[in-house]
């Protein structure tokens, strides 16, 4: 039976969420991500799951704007990245993050979640391209994805989608 717990992320997470992000993707450009996000006030949830006191998964949610066409902004999330310490996977670590971030989010009076990554993972969770394909973003495509648990735009411009990209872990 496992022992694993979810919870917000602390500053002394720092190290170990860098860890998981370097095993998870076999590379550095997530975790500079990561720091580089944080570091610049953009998290809106972050979690980090937890096995015998080590840091074996981490999620991010990110904000991320909606620019419509009358030139509102609406605040939405970038969920990105998700990563699970590669002893770990495939034991229901991602799952649980994606699902209790989606729990806070919604608490926390979140409209919007958008996702770059593969559709037969993020499907599960609700995620659907239709939902996603109105949108003007650079990252248009079959991964791009989208969940709503209220009113939100179907159109417009993506920004700050810096989750997404390597610009800033470059
Ligand atoms: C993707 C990832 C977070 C999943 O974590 P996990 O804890 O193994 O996930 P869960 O145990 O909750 O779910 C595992 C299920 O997801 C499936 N799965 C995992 N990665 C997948 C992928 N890229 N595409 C499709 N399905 C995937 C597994 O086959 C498994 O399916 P099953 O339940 O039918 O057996 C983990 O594999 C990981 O860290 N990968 C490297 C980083 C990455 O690619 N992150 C996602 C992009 S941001």
């Amino acid at each position: 039976m496992s022992m694993m717990s979810i919870r917000a992320a602390t500053p002394k997470d720092r190290a170990a969420i860098r860890q998981v992000e370097e095993h998870a993707f076999g590379q550095q450009a997530e975790a500079g991500l990561v720091d580089a996000l944080v570091a610049g006030g953009h998290a809106v949830v972050e979690l980090v799951a937890v096995e015998e006191g080590q840091v074996v998964g981490h999620i991010l949610f990110s904000r991320l704007h909606v620019t419509q066409a009358d030139g509102r902004s609406f605040a939405a999330v970038a969920l990105a990245p998700l990563a699970v310490e590669p002893s770990f996977h495939r034991t229901g670590i991602g799952g649980a993050l994606v699902n209790e971030g989606h729990r806070r989010l919604r608490a926390a009076g979140e409209a919007l979640s958008i996702v770059l990554g593969d559709p037969s993972y993020y499907g599960r969770f609700g995620y659907g391209r239709a939902r996603a394909a109105g949108f003007d973003s650079e990252f248009q495509g079959e991964a791009l994805q989208a969940l709503t648990w209220g009113e939100a735009p179907a159109e417009g411009r993506l920004d700050d989608a810096a989750a997404f990209g390597s610009a800033l872990a470059a």
